[in-house]
């Protein structure tokens, strides 16, 4: 386990660089942590080191997914199940089907939607919320 403290979004932004030098296709990163915490800013670092203008990365508002190509075939899979309040069959499939993609990696804010089928070899992370500016981030399983 790792355990960084930011008291900025640049500092929060160089963990997710941290991070992503070190995710590998296939791997699955659960974003944990409340409203606000830094989840998507995290998202955008990972994504921009992959190559991917972060400025096109915001939250799914009518999806609970979107989709990224990175420029070494990578694909990034963000997930936002926020406004997920049933896990149906359909969905289940569905996403079990994008974790065994091989080329691929798994980004999910509020994995506790699906906490049912989310694999047992993730990477996790847990955003704690200080105050407007202070967060702990605990990174396990990297
Ligand atoms: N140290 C910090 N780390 C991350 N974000 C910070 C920090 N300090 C301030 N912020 C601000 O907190 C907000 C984090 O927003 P972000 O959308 O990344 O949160 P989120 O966890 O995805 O929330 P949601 O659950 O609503 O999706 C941003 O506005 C960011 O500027
Ligand atoms: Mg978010």
């Amino acid at each position: 386990m790792k355990k960084f403290k930011s008291s900025s979004e640049r500092k929060t932004r160089r963990i997710g660089r941290f991070i992503a030098k070190k995710l590998r296709k296939g791997d699955i990163v659960c974003l944990n942590g409340p409203l606000g915490a830094g989840k998507t800013l995290l998202t955008k670092a990972i994504a921009g080191y992959f190559g991917i203008n972060e400025n096109i990365i915001k939250s799914p508002t009518y999806t609970y997914l979107r989709l990224y190509t990175a420029y070494n075939g990578i694909k990034i899979y963000h997930y936002d199940l926020y406004r997920i309040e049933v896990l149906d069959d359909y969905m289940k499939d569905q996403i079990n089907e994008y974790f065994s993609l091989k080329d691929t990696i798994s980004l999910i804010e509020w994995p506790q939607k699906i906490m049912e089928i989310i694999p047992q070899k993730i990477i996790n992370i847990e955003i704690e919320l200080l105050n407007a500016k202070k967060r702990y981030i605990k990174i396990h399983g990297l």
